[in-house]
């Protein structure tokens, strides 16, 4: 089993939730987003369940962040609502909304919690999508000016902020694959969301930095890519699927460019003048966090580009039916600090699994889950011992909620959440790791 002594001195652990996921949207005066329209159309959404209440996070802060401190944690990576903030993305400020974040804040602060703000975790204004959302240059200046109202409000009491979290799930996800809001499935709004998801990130940065908002990080998810066989076509499709879902984002950050490969099969759909936005695009950042659960077994397909599809794996999986690969944390952590990123301290700031846990005399039996977290202690551990500066660890998530397309089902939690009730139930992991936090 892990200890905290495991680790060098200074490191620092904690839990990650996002707003959509917890809050509850119907508070507050928050205004609707895209996600709200998402899940109201028939097929997206398991049972068409949305954020409206999710954990009631709104009303019962205060409980949660007690069981942050109480479990031993240094930091909590929370995200804010931009809809929360701004309700029509632009324009009128929300005074409750600001008035939660800046409670929320003290409140960690008054627990010993240091605060790890997220700007951007999905839930677009509808207001901003009827304008084309991601697909509209112009989002790269909203954004900005979002997270400068918001950071004047709390920016001075936060300790590391990242500015949109999961690059690739923004853009690919959301507008190629169609599987998030806004559940566009369309190569040419993809390249362009791909590109003002860069662009967004830099603008912000830049206009954070002029206001003396120190300690910004981007956040990018990474999935292993493993060739399907050693075939030519399938070491060429997982070679296609690792630079899009990511090197892409990497690369345009640190190398100020995109792959070749991508470059290639997008470039027709990139908004004009792309090139000229690398110097934006690639401000500096103080710190990159790596979020991680998986791999995917890529085989080469006949058809158009990307040319592949994803076959199952034979290792044991969580109930996303994702394999648990502790490798790939490990190959990522090397591959940032080698190819991109140098001496930036890294933070894994996502790490964690979906399980089928229910309550049987108020407990939870999470053993998969103990297992999985030291599994990928360890594969941290490893990275720490050959030299990668990773700072951090965030395990996703503090509480089960609304996973998004899986609506209330998967069950992510370190604590359990019962949706009829609202109770909060430790699970076996989170006692497990609050032992080793004390050690
Ligand atoms: C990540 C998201 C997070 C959660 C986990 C399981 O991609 O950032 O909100 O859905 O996956």
């Amino acid at each position: 089993m892990y200890k905290r002594s495991d680790f060098p001195d200074g490191f620092t652990f904690g839990a990650s939730t996002a707003a959509y996921q917890i809050e509850g949207h119907s508070f507050g005066g928050a205004g609707r987003t895209h996600w709200d329209d998402f899940a109201e159309t028939p097929g997206n959404v398991i049972r068409a369940e949305n954020g409206a209440v999710a954990c009631d996070h709104y009303h019962h802060w205060q409980e949660d962040l007690d069981l942050i401190r109480d479990a031993g944690f240094d930091a909590y990576r929370f995200s804010a609502s931009w809809a929360r903030v701004l309700p029509e993305g632009r324009g009128t400020v929300n005074p409750e909304g600001l008035d939660f974040y800046d409670r929320l804040v003290d409140g960690m602060l008054e627990r010993g919690i240091k605060p790890m703000a997220t700007l951007y975790h999905w839930e677009l204004p509808s207001a901003l999508a009827d304008l084309g959302g991601w697909r509209n240059p112009d989002i790269a200046k909203w954004f900005a000016d979002y997270c400068e109202i918001l950071m004047d409000r709390i920016g001075e009491r936060i300790w590391k902020t990242a500015t949109i979290n999961e690059l690739w799930c923004v853009s690919f996800l959301s507008h190629f694959l169609g599987h998030h809001a806004p559940g566009v499935r369309d190569i040419r709004a993809a390249a362009r969301a791909m590109h003002h998801v860069m662009l967004a990130h830099g603008t912000a940065t830049q206009a954070l930095r002029a206001k003396g908002v120190n300690q910004i990080g981007a956040v990018c998810n990474f999935t292993y890519s493993q060739p399907a066989s050693r075939s030519p076509e399938d070491i060429e499709a997982a070679a296609t699927f690792d630079d899009y879902y990511n090197n892409f984002f990497m690369s345009g950050f640190f190398k100020k460019e995109y792959p070749e490969r991508i470059v290639s099969a997008l470039a027709d759909h990139f908004p004009s003048g792309w090139q000229d936005d690398f110097d934006v695009i690639g401000t500096p950042v103080d710190w990159l966090g790596v979020n991680y659960y998986t791999r995917e077994i890529i085989k080469a397909t006949d058809g158009p580009w990307p040319g592949h599809t994803s076959i199952e794996g034979p290792l044991p999986k969580t109930q996303m039916g994702w394999e648990i690969y502790p490798e790939g944390l490990l190959h990522f952590l090397r591959r940032c600090h080698v190819d991109y990123t140098g001496d930036l301290p890294l933070y894994v700031t996502e790490n964690g699994m979906a399980n089928p846990d229910i309550v049987v005399d108020g407990t939870v039996d999470d053993v998969v889950r103990i297992d999985y977290l030291a599994r990928h202690f360890d594969a941290a551990k490893q990275a720490i011992a050959e030299g990668v500066p990773l700072n951090g660890y965030f395990v996703w998530s503090l509480m089960d909620n609304f996973e998004w397309a899986f609506g209330y089902e998967k069950r992510f939690g370190l604590v359990h959440v019962d949706f009829e009730t609202l109770q909060r139930t430790p699970k076996a992991s989170y006692m497990a790791l609050k032992a080793a936090l004390a050690s």
